[in-house]
């Protein structure tokens, strides 16, 4: 299935718990407000694309959740429900965006059951559109890759992040599909592990080959030659910056030292056109993660933590941004992305 859908029958949100993956591939179902918000603040659901779809449902199930009989009461649950949505995770700028998306579309509803009907129809219509346009993404940013390329990636930006195909690997996905032969080095992400979890079991069930590395081995395998290109997704794009996850930061200065191209594949639903790197929120998580590996503790207990999920990459090190409107190549400006 996709990585998040409608249930028809019980009117409920359905997701692969990413958290479990790879071991165990399971489907749960969000039929509360409060799961749905759980699921997103533990990354059961994560990556950027896959959140606008997580907020523009969770308006939805709000809508059927509502026991409001008249349209002002309905208005008032779901704006209550959309700022439950977007406070569970402040940085990847498309949960927002799929909230607001779905709260615009309501507006025009006559009535309760219309509240509904649009509510619903306008997040499916997210989930649609974004494999649709992570499919574009793949088409244009495929021509950046030479065939024999390896490329190396950090974190998750593949089906799992997104309803379905990916950015960055949706990239990768359809050089390959235009029969170029591709490698992935893919970090392992610390402290999630979306890398070393999500990355590689997605790529070696399409039998992409993929090596994993630890996220302090990047430098070195560039420096020795291993490395063609990197590429990574984002969760959002200011005017002068790509946020992304925590670690992307160091590979874009890496791969500026051993002139590697640096390129970021993301929806224009990632680009915040009015933001700065100073304006942005930066997620910080539970200190366990770091304290942690897995479920045993290594760090000694209370040891200070600095969890940042996120950091920025300035503009300035990146060689090109790839959309479903096209590949923008430096200066980045910002305005013809929107054209
Ligand atoms: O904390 P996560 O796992 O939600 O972070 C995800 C990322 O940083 C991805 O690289 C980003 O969302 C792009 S996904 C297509």
């Amino acid at each position: 299935m996709r990585t998040i859908d409608w249930k028809e029958e019980s009117n409920s949100v359905v997701l692969v718990d990413q958290t479990l993956l790879p071991k165990e591939y399971r489907v749960i179902e969000c039929k509360t407000l409060s799961s749905l918000c759980e699921a997103i603040q533990s990354l059961r659901v994560r990556g950027a694309p896959a959140l606008g779809a997580a907020g523009g449902f969770g308006i939805a199930l709000a809508a059927f959740l509502s026991s409001a009989k008249d349209i002002e009461s309905i208005m008032k649950d779901l704006k209550v429900a959309g700022k439950a949505l977007k406070s569970t995770r402040p940085t990847a700028v498309n949960l927002a965006w799929g909230v607001d998306r779905v709260l615009k579309a309501v507006n025009d509803a006559y009535d309760v059951g219309g509240v509904r009907s649009t509510a619903l129809q306008e997040a499916l219509d997210i989930a649609e559109e974004d494999v649709a346009t992570n499919k574009l993404i793949g088409k244009h940013g495929a021509k950046l890759l030479k065939d024999g390329d390896t490329v190396l990636t950090h974190c998750n930006a593949g089906r799992m992040a997104c309803v379905d195909w990916g950015t960055a690997l949706g990239v990768v996905r359809s050089a390959v599909e235009a029969g170029k032969e591709i490698k992935v080095i893919a970090c392992e992400t610390r402290p999630l592990n979306q890398g070393s979890r999500i990355t590689t079991w997605e790529l070696m069930q399409d039998k992409i080959p993929v090596t994993l590395i630890t996220d302090s081995m990047a430098g070195w395998v560039m420096r020795q030659g291993l490395v063609d290109k990197v590429l990574v997704g984002a969760d959002r794009i200011t005017q002068d910056a790509v946020f992304n996850k925590i670690g992307t930061y160091t590979h874009s200065v890496l791969a500026r030292e051993h002139e590697i191209p640096f390129y970021v594949a993301a929806p224009i639903s990632t680009f915040d056109f009015e933001g700065w790197e100073g304006s942005v929120k930066i997620e910080m998580r539970d200190p366990k993660e770091l304290r942690f590996f897995g479920t045993e503790q290594l760090a000694p207990e209370g040891v200070e933590v600095y969890n940042p999920a996120f950091d920025a990459t300035p503009m300035e090190n990146v060689a090109a941004l790839i959309t479903e409107r096209g590949v923008f190549y430096p200066p980045f400006l910002l305005d013809e992305v929107l054209v």
